[in-house]
């Protein structure tokens, strides 16, 4: 398979920081994708990318069965003690979402929030998607807009890394052209758009989040010698300075693609799923 690589360094970097005050922030997107898929008692739900389980736990607080998996072990381990403070049963799994363990149509619903964008192979982490959401099931899948928020943070952390040649950009998952070609075959999709906003005192204390508690960034950060470093704090607290609130502290408001979709027939070419609907 392709990119294990850059696949088997993403397990590490994810999990170098808690990474727990991100997805805190995250709330206003979580609750949409709530709003259009709530859970139901005793369905199958899979949350891919779980991180530390945010969406995970919601779902089985509320009567959802539910699995979820990510690729950094460390995330993993963090969100199954949530989940046990939770007092909630999960099946949490440490996995790569373009391979997932899991049978063709397992489960009734499957959600991402911000996770599966960040597989290399976009086409196969589609597919599994589809494979294992059953027919007449649904998908929710939260993505970052392609061009602006997140995307512009990763623009200036990119001057300082190299991205590996040939691997899918993550925010190309916040067009909806680029999905409706990935996942248009399989599912009756919807879209919506909305807007997650990460609140702090200043610039410097959003910097520190992303510093401390973002493994992408703490790697990165700590890769780089000392001008290095200043250079690329100087640049990400200006960029978040840019979001100063007039009632004080900065608002960094990231515009997101909500996809819906309803699973209608097998991928082309996805030849487990032939011979499961031969
Ligand atoms: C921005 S975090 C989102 C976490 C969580 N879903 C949330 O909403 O807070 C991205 C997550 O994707 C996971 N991830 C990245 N590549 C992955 C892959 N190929 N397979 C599974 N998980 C992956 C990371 O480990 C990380 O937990």
């Amino acid at each position: 398979m392709a990119f294990e690589e850059l696949k088997a360094k993403h397990s590490v970097v994810w999990g170098a920081g808690p990474y727990q005050r991100v997805t805190d922030a995250l709330i206003e997107a979580h609750e949409h994708l709530f709003s259009v898929c709530e859970p139901e008692s005793g369905e199958n739900w899979l949350d891919v990318a779980t991180g530390t389980g945010n969406i995970a736990i919601r779902a089985a607080e509320g009567g959802a069965t539910v699995t979820a998996q990510d690729i950094a072990p460390e995330l993993v381990a963090a969100a199954a003690d949530r989940a046990n403070a939770a007092g909630v049963e999960i099946d949490f799994r440490t996995g790569d979402c373009e391979d997932m363990p899991f049978a063709d149509g397992e489960f009734d619903t499957v959600t991402s929030s911000f996770g599966h964008m960040f597989s290399p192979d976009h086409a196969t982490s589609a597919n599994e998607i589809a494979r294992v959401c059953r027919t007449g099931g649904r998908i929710a899948l939260l993505t970052w807009h392609p061009s602006e928020g997140v995307a512009d943070l990763f623009k200036i952390l990119s001057q300082y890394q190299q991205t590996p040649a040939g691997a899918g950009r993550p925010f190309d998952w916040g067009d909806t052209e680029h999905v409706n070609d990935l996942l248009g075959e399989c599912f009756n999709l919807g879209y919506a758009r909305g807007i997650s906003v990460h609140r702090e005192p200043s610039g410097e204390a959003l910097w520190r989040v992303f510093r401390e508690d973002y493994g992408p960034t703490k790697v990165l950060a700590d890769s780089l010698d000392d001008e290095q470093y200043a250079q690329l704090e100087r640049e990400c607290i200006e960029y978040f300075e840019t979001f100063r609130a007039p009632g004080g502290g900065v608002e960094w408001a990231r515009e997101y693609l909500l996809t819906v979709g309803t699973r209608t027939r097998v991928p082309v070419g996805e030849t487990s799923l032939a011979q499961a609907s031969a």
